[in-house]
């Protein structure tokens, strides 16, 4: 008798600005990971421009499926279901993405699965590592900055949310008033290593509150009036010094917000957990550091899948569908693309929260 070979499953990710294909299989195997990001594209706007985004992921999401279909040496029918993400996000990417996945699956005769793109990004450290629930996770991305407890599969709990911009998005915008390019998080870091983070004094939104939230547009407008106030047009090493201490204090706030929220996931769980970090502002070696810190004071391991795996991509939705399917679950072809749609329904609504995860 052979051994059953391990579920395969086609992801497709079109939330945001980046066009993505991928096949995981279920012994956690990447046969085949296909990413086109769009970032060239929206750079002359400052953003990302929706309706272009859309356009992007039309042009290009069939090359993407064939080529992830050609690097796993894999046919249509070779696979166990279709993936797409189904929200939440910019709405008219979403819809590319589901309108792909279900004429495949409805062509094929293969199950359908709308992945929620936040649950993608709280499986990862389990297709990345093989973690074991339940986790932490802080998910810092352009669009979401969360606090999340991963008890299991569809099992979340959202210990905090910003309530007004995401980090990376505040990172984008700060980026911007200092004349640096889009997107900002990587130049506002790059900045950072030559600037004094002691010359101007920044606020830390949310520092000792209670409860898990974020803030961070006062301090994106901290970031306005100090520039506001400087005789002239920033110096290079006035950028330089405002990107350290606006750096230095999005880290501290990451970092005490994590503190509680690891605090309140050892009530929940005296023993075991991780905590986990995703999302595109995971790249940033501050904010990394402050979370090595949070994780050892916790006594906890500090988990950070790769970075490919940290931004959007195929991949972890994929790896969603997997575990949904697992368990028996599966979507109907009149499943409807969600702008948005909470991983945790029952969480207290979170002020402005962006569309972008
Ligand atoms: O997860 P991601 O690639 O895309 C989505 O938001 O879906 O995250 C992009 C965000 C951008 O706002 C970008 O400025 C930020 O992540 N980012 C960083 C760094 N690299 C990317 N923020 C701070 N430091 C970085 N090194
Ligand atoms: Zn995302």
């Amino acid at each position: 008798m052979t051994t059953p070979r391990p579920l395969r499953i086609l992801g497709i990710e079109t939330s945001c600005d980046e066009t993505a294909a991928a096949i995981v299989d279920g012994d956690r195997r990447i046969l085949a990971d296909r990413i086109l990001s769009q970032t060239a594209i929206h750079v002359p706007y400052g953003g990302i421009v929706p309706e272009i985004a859309a356009r992007a992921h039309l042009d290009h999401l069939d090359g993407l499926i064939r080529d992830a279909l050609a690097e796993a040496d894999l046919r249509i029918a070779d696979l166990d279901a279709i993936a797409a993400t189904g929200g939440p996000g910019l709405i008219g990417g979403v819809m590319v993405g589901v309108m792909a996945a279900k004429g495949i699956a409805l062509t094929a005769r293969l199950p359908f699965l709308a992945v929620n793109h936040l649950e993608g990004h709280a499986l990862t450290p389990r297709l990345s590592h093989g973690l074991a629930f339940p986790y932490l996770l802080l998910l810092v991305s352009g669009g979401h900055t969360q606090l999340l407890v991963v008890e299991g599969v569809g099992r979340y709990a959202r210990l905090g949310t910003t309530i007004d911009d995401a980090a990376g998005e505040a990172f984008d915008k700060t980026a911007k008033l200092l004349g640096l390019p889009y997107p900002g998080g990587p130049a506002i870091e790059r900045a950072a290593r030559d600037g004094d983070p002691a010359r101007f004094a920044l606020p830390r939104p949310m520092l000792g509150r209670p409860g898990c939230d974020f803030s961070f547009s006062g301090l994106k407008t901290a970031v306005r009036n100090a520039v506001a106030a400087l005789p002239g047009p920033p110096a290079p090493q006035d950028v330089a010094d405002m990107a350290a201490a606006f750096q230095a204090a999005v880290a501290a706030v990451v970092a005490d917000r994590c503190r509680r929220a690891a605090a309140l996931f050892r009530q929940r769980h005296p023993t075991g957990g991780a905590l986990v970090v995703a999302g595109g502002v995971a790249a940033n070696g501050a904010i990394r550091s402050a979370l090595e810190r949070i994780a050892a004071e916790a006594g906890m391991p500090f988990v950070a899948p790769p970075h490919r795996l940290c931004t959007d991509n195929g991949a972890m939705i994929a790896w969603a569908a997997i575990e949904r399917f697992r368990l028996g679950q599966q979507d109907g072809l009149d499943f409807a693309p969600r702008p948005r749609w909470p991983l945790d329904p029952g969480a207290p609504k979170a002020i402005g929260a962006g569309v972008k995860a």
